[in-house]
C-alpha cells in the first residue's frame, strides 16, 4: 500500500572526483520559503525526541550523517518513515505528529523550517493533538 504521510524528498547530488554536494533552495527542491535550521546531533540512545505536533510549521529533516527513525501520525493513520541519507528528506507538513528514535551514534539530523521557532505553534500533548485533528475533520 502507498504511503499516504511520508513524504520523501530526493536530492540530486552533484558528484566529482573529490566527493559530494547537496544544494538546497527555498521554493525549488524544497516547497517552502526556509526561515529557520536548527540540527539535533549527539543523541543518547533509547532517546526518543519530537512527541509533538505543529499547528502551521513545515519542516523538511534530513540526516546528513547517520540513520533515525520518525513516527508520524495524522490522528488516524501512523507510518514509520526511515531516514539514512543526506540525499534523502522527509517533508513534514502541519499538524503531523510525529516522533523520533533508533537515532545511530553518529546521526545529525538537520531541519529546516518554514517559520521561527515559537512555542505557541507546538502541541506537545497527544489527546488535545487528536481533539484538535478531529476538529478538522
Ligand atoms: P524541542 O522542540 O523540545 O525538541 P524536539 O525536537 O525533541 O521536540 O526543543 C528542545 C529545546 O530547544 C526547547 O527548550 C526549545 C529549544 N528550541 C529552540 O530554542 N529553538 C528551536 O528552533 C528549537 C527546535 C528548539
Amino acid at each position: 500500500m502507498a504511503n499516504k504521510l511520508i513524504k520523501y524528498i530526493n536530492f540530486e547530488i552533484k558528484g566529482d572526483d573529490r566527493g559530494s554536494l547537496i544544494s538546497i533552495e527555498q521554493n525549488s527542491n524544497i516547497p517552502f520559503e526556509i526561515k529557520r535550521n536548527y540540527y539535533i546531533f549527539n543523541t543518547l540512545p533509547g532517546v526518543k525526541r519530537g512527541c509533538h505536533a505543529h499547528k502551521k510549521l513545515k519542516q523538511l529533516l534530513i540526516t546528513v550523517s547517520g540513520k533515525c527513525d520518525i513516527l508520524l501520525d495524522n490522528g488516524i493513520i501512523q507510518e514509520t518513515a526511515v531516514l539514512n541519507s543526506p540525499n534523502k528528506g522527509l517533508l513534514i507538513e502541519e499538524m503531523i505528529w510525529r516522533e523520533m528514535f533508533n537515532f545511530t551514534k553518529d546521526c545529525v539530523l538537520l531541519v529546516l523550517a518554514n517559520d521561527y521557532y515559537s512555542e505557541h505553534d507546538y502541541i506537545r500533548n497527544y489527546h488535545e493533538f487528536l481533539i484538535l485533528t478531529k476538529k478538522n475533520q
